[in-house]
């Protein structure tokens, strides 16, 4: 994972405190990591958490500032050798499964060239829904990966499959694809 650059995105779930360790994670590898926040996730965990964490200051706009910078949100597709979406809100699954791009984590998406790994989070009947297993399987179809989410008591009070992976296992995921990818090399 050393110099390896990561995007990571979080999405408005409530297992967004979850992206801190991972974050932290990600970096004590060796891993370069540039966060992507959606609007919704800020309800659930700070940009200055994950800005001190990441070393880099969170992104969620298009427009940086009156003055019409932007952040390129091509170069950052281009720029990741992963991305990892985590945790991913049913609603972000949904719109990367149809192009949907309007924020700047979904224009990022859609630009990457790299690995895309997304470790959903939600409730057991949002993760059971058809229209959220036929919106994984697009996904799936289109070469992305998913983290499978784990079984055990949900936020809701719930007890099902929908936890979100634990961090120590999304690192592992990247860093495998990575490690294949050198072999072939
Ligand atoms: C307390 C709370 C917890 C939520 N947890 C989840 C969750 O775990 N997974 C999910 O898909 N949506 C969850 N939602 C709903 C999302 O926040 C909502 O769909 C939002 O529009 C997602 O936006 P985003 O995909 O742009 O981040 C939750 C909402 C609230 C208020």
């Amino acid at each position: 994972m050393k110099g390896k650059k990561i995007i990571l995105g979080v999405t408005g779930s409530i297992a967004a405190y979850k992206a801190a360790v991972l974050t932290r994670l990600l970096v004590k590898e060796g891993a370069e990591v540039k966060v992507i926040m959606t609007e919704s996730a800020k309800d659930f965990i700070t940009p200055l958490t994950l800005s001190t964490l990441s070393k880099h200051p969170v992104l969620s706009q298009f427009v940086k500032n009156e003055a019409g910078e932007w952040n390129n949100h091509v170069d950052l597709g281009l720029w990741a050798d992963a991305m990892v979406i985590a945790p991913a809100s049913a609603n972000t699954l949904a719109k990367m499964a149809h192009g949907e791009c309007d924020n700047l984590l979904l224009a990022v998406y859609l630009s990457a060239r790299c690995p895309v790994f997304v470790a959903p989070a939600m409730d057991l009947d949002m993760l059971k829904h058809p229209s959220t297993q036929k919106n994984l399987q697009s996904l799936q179809g289109y070469g992305n990966h998913t983290i499978a989410p784990g079984h055990g008591e949900l936020a809701s009070g719930l007890v099902g499959t929908g936890r979100m992976a634990e961090p120590e296992e999304i690192v592992a995921q990247p860093t495998e694809s990575i490690i294949k990818k050198k072999k072939k090399a």
